[in-house]
């Protein structure tokens, strides 16, 4: 089972070309499900959301995509942002904000963990609330226990081994306490622009770690000192490897692989 991870390709302020790079690399990795962990664009206009979604059909499918807190509009435009929050994104992307897919080998759900603002000063900050959460343990509590379980979610629960100063998703432990219920093996995001692939520590009755994918800007000029990138997930039953694919000369290629396997526990951990 092999997952395409793309991550803020913020249309609006995209390389020239890099997203005809990026689709030709994707295609031929023959993904089984491309997954767009949100950023589709850079201000939340309708017509980078349109291009956005033009790429998106473009590329192999099936693709499931949630989205990003720059896909909501901007600050700027404080009426639409309060009011009409979601209502070009439902329009033009998808009408559904937390999206489903399933095979008989995985289950993938979406998560929305953009906010539209409030009494505090960073906007681009997410959460995950309760409701939410009670929502993805509902949907784990029906699956068959043999299915990889996977979140896809834009804001990073965890910090890249190299630190940032931005902000980790708010109310962190009781997103980890549901996802250690839920049996989460792999959660997907990106926000950071930058990429690293860890276990993520999920305390509970019975601590277990699940694998975080975080993956760089697949195609804007918006770096965080790392080049465009985006992650291929080679996934069979017990064993994860995490490719990170990065922009250079001769395009997108492997610049580093990290593996995982999983005990019978449903914890993973990093393997040589
Ligand atoms: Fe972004
Ligand atoms: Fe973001």
């Amino acid at each position: 089972m092999r997952l395409v991870h793309l991550s803020d390709l913020h249309f609006g302020a995209v390389e020239s070309g890099r997203p005809d790079s990026l689709r030709e690399a994707v295609e031929a990795l023959k993904p089984d499900l491309m997954v767009m962990s949100g950023d589709l664009s850079q201000r939340g206009t309708e017509e980078e959301l349109r291009e956005g979604k033009a790429f998106l059909d473009s590329l192999p499918q099936p693709l499931l995509v949630v989205p990003g807190n720059h896909d909501i509009p901007h600050g700027h435009h404080l009426w639409a942002r309060f009011n009409e929050t979601w209502k070009i994104y439902r329009e033009v992307v998808s009408e559904e904000l937390e999206p489903f897919w399933q095979n008989e080998e995985i289950a993938v759900i979406g998560v929305n963990s953009v906010r539209r603002g409030g009494w505090y000063l960073d906007w681009s900050r997410g959460h995950v609330s309760r409701s939410q959460l009670r929502r993805i343990e509902l949907w784990a509590a029906g699956l068959p226990e043999h299915l990889l379980r996977v979140m896809v979610v834009h804001h990073p629960p965890a910090a890249p081994p190299q630190g940032t100063r931005r902000h980790l998703m708010d109310k962190r432990r009781s997103l980890f306490t549901a996802l250690n219920r839920a049996g989460i093996d792999l959660m997907m995001c990106g926000h950071f622009h930058m990429s690293y692939a860890v276990p993520l520590a999920l305390p509970g009755m019975f601590s277990r770690s699940a694998v975080l994918s975080v993956t760089s800007t697949a195609t804007s000029h918006r770096l965080q000192g790392e080049p465009n990138g985006f992650h291929v997930i080679d996934v069979k039953s017990d064993w994860m490897e995490v490719q990170a694919w990065t922009w250079g000369e001769a395009g997108y290629a492997i610049s580093r692989e990290w593996r995982f396997a999983r005990d019978e526990n449903r914890n993973w951990a990093g393997v040589e």
